[in-house]
């Protein structure tokens, strides 16, 4: 039964959610205390203490360079927090289970199929690249250690691809969004209901896809949650966008600085097996938590 978790990055979307719904004793850790950023030197020797101050059960590592455009010219910084940090903190942590996050940018995107977590990676990016090194740096150092590989990470803190969608759709009068490229949202409270079930039992070892059941577009994605916002009573007086301006166009028509995976389609079939549950939640399903957060917050509105 684990007591007392190590949380890494607890300022984060996910890091945020799970300090709110992870039972027990859970010490979150931010960039104010951690600084990834630092010399390696220093991140092991307060990581060292951290360890040895709060002597947890588990430590979980949320914390990772994130901005995957930038990533393209911040190529030191990102392998810094997202490929070798997971790999000192594994080896540091020694006989402590580390559960790590990890991205489906680790593949090209080209399968025609779900990927599974026996496929191999080609990271497109930089940031696919820095997030790949690092769950192997993890597993390698930690035998104890899971990685969990989620997808358009999705929660009610911090900044995300729902926001900026109901935050354009009351500036623009026609959007146009990405309707070829396919995955799946991951909501934060997702992500913490399944460690929850995992955690009062024991979480399996190993890399996993974390990822609800479903599977949808950038442009359906943002249709939906128009859809949603436009009979809430907080926004439909402040949309400017009606469903009809929202246009589905193709990744080419949207060019990014880093390239992303035309199909981020995670299959769970191992997460499920391991752990015992048929089925997971429909990303829709998932969503509600989040989504109810997102529109009753805008509550200002008129
Ligand atoms: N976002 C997605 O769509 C997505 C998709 C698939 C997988 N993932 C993975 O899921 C995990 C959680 O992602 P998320 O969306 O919660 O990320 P996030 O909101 O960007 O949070 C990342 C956290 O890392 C911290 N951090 C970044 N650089 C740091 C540094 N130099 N020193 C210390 N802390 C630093 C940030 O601190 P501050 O709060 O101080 O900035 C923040 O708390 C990550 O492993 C990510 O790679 C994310």
């Amino acid at each position: 039964m684990v007591q007392r978790v190590l949380l890494i990055g607890s300022k984060g979307q996910l890091g945020s959610q799970l300090l709110e719904d992870l039972p027990g004793d859970v010490v979150g850790i931010t960039r104010e205390q951690l600084d990834l950023a630092g010399s390696r030197c220093v991140i092991e020797q307060v990581l060292g203490e951290l360890l040895d101050r709060y002597q947890p059960d588990i430590v979980i590592n949320t914390a990772a360079y994130t901005a995957v455009d930038r990533a393209e010219s911040d190529e030191a910084l990102a392998l810094q927090v997202n490929a070798w940090f997971p790999g000192a903190l594994g080896a540091l942590a020694k006989e402590v289970p580390v559960i790590h996050f990890s991205s489906d940018y680790v593949f090209d995107g080209l399968a025609m199929r779900p990927y599974t977590e026996e496929d191999k990676p080609n990271p497109l990016s930089v940031y696919g690249a820095s997030k790949w090194r690092g769950e192997v740096a993890v597993l390698e150092a930690n035998a104890k250690a899971t990685v969990l590989r989620c997808s358009w990470v999705v929660g009610s803190h911090g900044q995300n691809f729902a926001k900026t969608m109901l935050r354009l759709a009351c500036e623009k009068e026609v959007l146009r969004v990405v309707n070829d490229q396919y995955g799946v949202p991951t909501p934060t409270p997702f992500v913490s209901a399944e460690l929850n079930r995992c955690l009062a039992n024991s979480i399996p070892a190993g890399l996993f896809h974390l990822v609800p059941s479903g599977e949808t577009t950038w442009y359906r994605y943002a249709l939906w949650i128009i859809d949603r916002a436009s009979s809430h009573p907080n926004w439909q007086k402040q949309l400017r966008l009606g469903k009809d301006q929202l246009i589905g166009i193709s990744g080419d028509e949207y060019p990014t600085i880093a390239k992303r995976p035309a199909s981020s389609r995670l299959d769970t079939q191992k997460w499920r097996n391991q752990t015992g549950k048929p089925t997971l939640i429909d990303w829709q399903e998932a969503f509600e938590p989040v989504l109810k957060d997102l529109l009753d917050k805008k509550s200002h509105a008129g």
